[in-house]
């Protein structure tokens, strides 16, 4: 295991991802983390991540007991290596400049095994700090200098020790992964390994271990990270595993009875399917505001869920697709930090006290990649593997105003032809979400002979790394126009489409 202490960059996550991608295993772990917490890993090398503070700030990040007194290589990044000079006895100059961009790294000491592997002496790196390193800590050498930075990475290979004052983990540094890799398999001698087919085996065992003759519940929504958590038990436990999934009519086209082809007829897993339709519908009737559609419909799957699993009898655990960077984003917070309680139920919440469940979360060191992975290796069809995020209260909030059986099937049919044509160009992987939405309004159109008056169709594609912030995807001209010429004509009661070009913030994803 790589253990990466995180100092707060907004890019600790992506040096995870891309550790992984290396196959090699690494958690990453807040900056406070206490060395309980790394036994368990038992860590074959240290990743320092950047961060915003300036070492000698009052209250500055400073690197732990464990790490300072440690034989295992260290890698650190920006900050790290800022760090590794303040600790070790080196000299950090508080720059007044930033620096920040493209930059060219030339490497000095070629034979060092961090950059041994790379094709030439001169590569392009993505800087970003204010700070530098003025003096190098003893035993330290200068590997590579950039234009602006005279220590632009420098180490000890006798102490393994090394820092780094670009950014390797980002794409702005093409051959940044050729780096990582050299540290990781040279420098730790990592023995790799880490693939979804070596996650499912261990999984496997895991899960069994932990489940014993237990039964489990768990709630599949028809997204990804429920379906590949219900996969990977039902591939763990077969029947000891019972999935609940809740036909709230407002899902998209056909993905009931794909859902329920999967798992039931393909897969052979235990699935109760309910059909809560109509005890929707009705609860919506005449609910026009967002926030009540929302906790109308949160009340109820709560209400529905609770009454299935009841009739189920004894269960022993509830399971949940959770991701690794919710995981994150909870231990990184201080322990004081009211918001630090783990929120467990956030997906389901409510569940009778006197189930006493125990939660089960296989996903829960994954990231979103690594889950769609997973999920292909397991059989799930493309289509739920790719599937976009899908919001709980679904289409309801992608019907603008009032929410009738009508104006749903007519968003589905609209949807579906967006969703079809994306597949078709290639698309729908390169977009992060991509969806319709029925707009309460009227507008003029002409068909043939004749003026119609009828409904106007939004269309919304984002691109995203996070769903925090998200930008209007810049789909081609032809699929836009063969999109809306498609709805037009084939969607009875819509007339007119219109393509939304606003990014988050200031607009949100979903229009309500
Ligand atoms: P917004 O619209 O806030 O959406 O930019 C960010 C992401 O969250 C999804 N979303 C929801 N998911 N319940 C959910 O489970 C909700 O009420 C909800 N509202 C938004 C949205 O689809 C996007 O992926």
């Amino acid at each position: 295991t790589i253990v990466i202490l995180d100092f707060g960059s907004q890019y600790s996550q992506l040096i995870a991802r891309r550790v992984r991608d290396l196959q090699v295993y690494c958690e990453l772990v807040p900056y406070h983390a206490r060395a309980e917490v790394l036994e368990n890993l038992n860590p074959c090398g240290y990743i320092l991540s950047g961060g915003p503070a300036s070492v000698y700030a009052d209250g500055a990040p400073h690197l732990p007991e464990y790490v300072l007194t440690t034989d295992k290589p260290i890698l650190g990044i920006c900050y790290g290596m800022q760090l590794l000079a303040y600790h070790f006895g080196g000299k950090v100059f508080p720059g007044a400049k930033r620096e920040y961009g493209p930059s060219t790294l030339t490497v000095l000491k070629k034979d060092n095994p961090l950059f041994s592997s790379l094709p030439a002496t001169e590569l392009a790196v993505w800087m970003s700090h204010g700070d530098k390193v003025t003096q190098l800590p003893p035993g330290f050498e200068v590997l590579a200098q950039s234009e602006n930075a005279e220590h632009a990475a420098i180490g000890s290979a006798e102490r393994k020790q090394y820092g780094l004052q670009f950014h390797p983990e980002v794409t702005h540094t093409p051959q940044g992964k050729d780096i990582l890799r050299s540290f990781l398999y040279e420098i730790c001698g990592c023995s790799g390994g880490w693939t979804a087919q070596n996650f499912i085996d261990e999984s496997i065992e895991r899960i069994r271990q932990q489940i014993g003759d237990g039964q489990v519940i768990c709630g599949l929504s028809g997204g990804v990270d429920s379906s590949v958590a219900a996969a990977l038990l039902h591939r763990a436990i077969g029947d000891q595993l019972t999935c609940i999934f809740v036909n709230n009519g407002l899902l998209r086209k056909d993905e009931a009875q794909q859902v329920v082809q999967t798992f039931q007829t393909e897969m052979h897993a235990r699935l109760v399917a309910v059909d809560a339709v109509d005890a929707f519908l009705e609860a919506l009737a005449g609910v026009t505001d967002p926030e009540v559609k929302r906790t109308t419909i949160g009340e109820k799957f709560i209400r529905i869920f609770e009454a299935e699993a009841r009739k189920l009898g004894q269960v022993d655990f509830l399971a949940q697709g959770t991701l690794y960077p919710d995981v994150i984003e909870s231990a990184n917070r201080h322990e004081d930090d009211p918001a630090a309680k783990i929120k467990t139920h956030h997906n389901v919440g409510g569940l009778p006290k006197d189930m006493a469940l125990q939660l089960i979360e296989p996903l829960r060191f994954l990231f979103k990649d690594e889950v769609r992975k997973v999920g292909k290796a397991l059989g799930l069809p493309d289509q739920i593997v790719w599937r976009h995020p899908f919001p709980g209260p679904g289409l309801a909030v992608r019907v603008i105003g009032a929410i009738t059986p009508e104006r749903l099937d007519t968003l589905r049919e609209v949807d579906a032809i967006l969703i079809e044509e994306l597949w078709a160009s290639g698309w729908y992987q390169q977009t992060s979400q991509a969806f319709a939405v029925l707009l309460p309004v009227q507008s003029v159109g002409v068909m043939g002979d004749g003026r119609t008056y009828a409904n106007v169709a939004a269309i919304r594609a984002v691109t995203t790394e996070d769903y925090m912030t998200a930008d209007w995807a810049h789909l081609p001209y032809d699929l836009l126009s063969r999109v809306s010429n498609r709805i037009v004509n084939e969607v009875p009661g819509v007339n007119r489409v219109v393509y939304d070009i606003t990014s988050k913030p200031p607009a949100t994803i979903e229009w309500e």
